[in-house]
């Protein structure tokens, strides 16, 4: 048996957790950060670190007590190490560091995308591979093909904001709350998806993603709509904003199954616990005969289970890292 702890700071929630061989979640204790940041409407970096130098331990101290395991009983300790807000995540591998140092156990150092990747062999089914992964986060929108572990090709990327980001930038704009994915989700369900008419940015011949015309364009019929004193349908223009960005995912996604002849997809990351994101592509699925895997909602967002998965395969592949481990803001996967 492998006991992995997993480790990630790299955002705004502290979170650790003990994981079994890479697929069992014994404990996953996630520390958020929401209430601190709301009042600013977005995550404030040197706010975010300080909280998790005063959360680190008690954090890890009750996923060890929920697992029922000693810092002792690990075969190896696993920290996200990038991409992500480096102040938080310097926190996080020092503190890995420390404990392995101290406690003579190895240290593996997973990347954030690596990791939400791997919260797919968290749950049942499992997808065998190769299959494609979609990652649609706060600070990421990628299109990866995976052929196994450590054998990640990259398709596609956004080239400007994340389709998170762009959830949460609308949901400020419309004063809807923080963090926006969630408060736009309830307000879209309320509302007409056709209603307005925003734009798609397929961008023929790449699986690259663009979500800064969209937001910009959600900006502008806001205003209009202030500008001329009109009613402001905030559960329509939520509701067509939503379907802008789950048109393109979904269609985007349709594509890499026909040019890489995959017909697995595992599609990750925060926005990923969208209801309406989850059941779009699933209903393609099964239009194009592929199987889709979807995490759970709370495997979707940021985890540390995830980091534990991820990092079982790095220890099982003897790929440890040194205690001169340096995290990094930008990590290409
Ligand atoms: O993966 P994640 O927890 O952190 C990053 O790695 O960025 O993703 C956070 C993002 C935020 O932008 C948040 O607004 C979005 O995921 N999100 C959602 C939902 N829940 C979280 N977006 C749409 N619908 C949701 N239900
Ligand atoms: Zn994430």
């Amino acid at each position: 048996m492998s006991l992995v702890l997993g480790i990630d700071t790299s955002c705004d929630d502290t979170s650790v957790a003990v994981v079994e061989d890479g697929v069992k979640i014994l404990s996953n204790i996630i520390s958020s950060q929401t209430e601190i940041h709301r009042k600013y409407g977005g995550i404030v970096p040197e706010l975010a670190s300080r909280k998790h130098i005063e959360m680190i331990w008690p954090v890890t101290d009750e996923a060890l007590k929920t697992a029922g395991m000693r810092l002792e009983d690990m075969s190896g300790i696993a920290v996200c190490h990038g991409p992500g807000l480096i102040g938080s995540l310097i926190v996080g591998c020092s503190f890995a560091k420390a404990i392995c140092f101290s406690k003579g156990i190895p240290l593996v150092a997973v990347n954030h995308l690596e990791g939400h990747i791997y919260s797919t062999f968290l749950v049942e089914p499992k997808p065998s591979f190769p299959f494609l992964g979609l990652i649609v986060s706060g600070g990421h929108t990628c299109l990866y093909r995976v052929d196994g572990f450590g054998k990640y090709k990259e398709l596609g990327r956004t080239r400007d904001d994340a389709a998170g980001e762009a959830y949460d930038k609308v949901s400020k704009l419309l004063g809807l709350g923080y963090p926006g994915g969630p408060a736009i989700e309830k307000y879209a369900k309320e509302g007409n998806p056709k209603a307005i008419e925003f734009p798609r940015a397929y961008l023929p011949d790449s699986f690259d993603f663009s979500f800064s015309g969209l937001k910009t364009a959600v900006l502008k019929f806001v205003k209009e709509q202030r500008t001329e004193s009109k009613e402001l349908r905030v559960n329509d223009i939520v509701a067509s904003f939503q379907a802008s960005i789950i048109d393109v995912l979904v269609r985007k996604t349709e594509w890499a199954i026909r040019k890489e002849g995959i017909r697995r997809i595992v599609l990750t990351g925060g926005v990923a616990a969208n209801s309406e994101l989850r059941r779009r592509i699933k209903e393609m699925g099964e239009e194009r005969g592929a199987e889709i895997f979807i995490p759970s909602p709370s495997l979707c967002t940021d985890n540390a289970a995830m980091i534990g998965a991820a990092g079982y395969c790095h220890l099982k592949a003897g790929k440890l890292a040194g205690l001169d481990l340096n995290p990094k803001a930008y990590l290409p996967l």
